[in-house]
């Protein structure tokens, strides 16, 4: 049999977030090289036969280097083995895919991408708050504030504004920086964000804040994402998400839900968001 390699996303966590392709694919592995992040309920729906094999990634541990694990994609499949490559939330979405997709190209190996739920958007939903709004986003802007390389990070002035909703992946604990890289790029300090930890799993929490306020914030349990923007303002007026115990949370802006109910009569002037 002819060897293939899937680059399947696993979604953010719940496994009834993953998709039923994805499934389906998982079930027919002969081999499953995964990341860290999937959790143990979804690598159980590989078949018993199926070898699994950790090649996760964190930032200062230690990891399965890229360059081998494209090696075992691409000599894998050579073997005639059907290959799922298991990644967190969707592969293309910071999730070192592109340089998979590379290697198998060059080697030639048929490979097929399933995508997932991207951590942001499966956040979003377990917390309530809709990424683009109408009245407050029109844009969606997805940042890593990755720390493990030396290489400088992104000037974040050419991707932020306060129009947009910005959802920082890897986050880290260094809120003081992140706060001063955020009004940096133009951000008011009083922008509304939130802390997700471990979105859409038994344990999520969530912690809001403003960007001001962020170096006060608690280290809540890897993984976490940080949602900016006034769209984070919206969830907590609609009062609808989970608030870590024992922590005060901001209250809700009274003008902000106000404006908005008031807003609701008025006409559609756009076909979406
Ligand atoms: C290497 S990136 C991979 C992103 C993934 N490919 C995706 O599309 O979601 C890992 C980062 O995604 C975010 N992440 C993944 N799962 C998460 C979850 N359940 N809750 C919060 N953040 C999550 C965290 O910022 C984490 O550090």
């Amino acid at each position: 049999m002819k060897g293939k390699v899937y680059l399947v996303g696993a979604g953010p966590g719940d496994p009834e977030l993953l998709t039923v392709k994805a499934l389906r694919i998982l079930k027919a592995a002969d081999i499953v090289l995964h990341d860290e992040l999937i959790g143990p309920e979804i690598l159980a729906l590989a078949p018993p036969g199926a070898f699994l094999h950790n090649v996760g990634k964190r930032c200062g541990q230690k990891s399965t280097p890229q360059e081998q694990i494209n090696s075992l994609l691409v000599t894998l499949a050579s073997s005639g083995l059907q290959v799922v490559r298991l990644k967190g939330g969707d592969p293309l979405v910071f999730g070192r895919g592109g340089e998979e997709i590379e290697a198998l190209r060059s080697a030639k190996i048929e490979f097929e991408i399933v995508p997932g739920v991207t951590a942001a958007v499966g956040a979003a939903a377990a917390t309530q708050i809709s990424l683009t709004h109408r009245r407050v986003s029109s844009a969606l802007v997805l940042l890593t504030n990755q720390h493990c390389h030396e290489k400088a990070g992104d000037d974040w002035r050419q991707l932020v504004s306060s129009r947009a909703t910005v959802v920082i992946y890897m986050p880290g604990y260094n809120y003081e920086a992140t706060s001063r890289r955020l009004v940096e790029a133009g951000l008011k300090s009083d922008t509304p964000c939130t802390i997700v930890s471990r979105a859409t799993l038994p344990e999520q929490q969530v912690y809001h804040t403003t960007v001001g306020n962020l170096p006060g914030a608690p280290q809540l349990p890897a993984p976490t994402l940080l949602v900016v923007g006034e769209v984070a303002r919206l969830a907590d007026a609609a009062n609808h998400f989970e608030v870590v115990s024992g922590l005060t949370r901001q209250q809700p802006s009274v003008s902000l839900a106000t404006h908005l109910s008031q807003e609701q009569d008025l006409p559609d002037r756009e076909q979406s968001a």
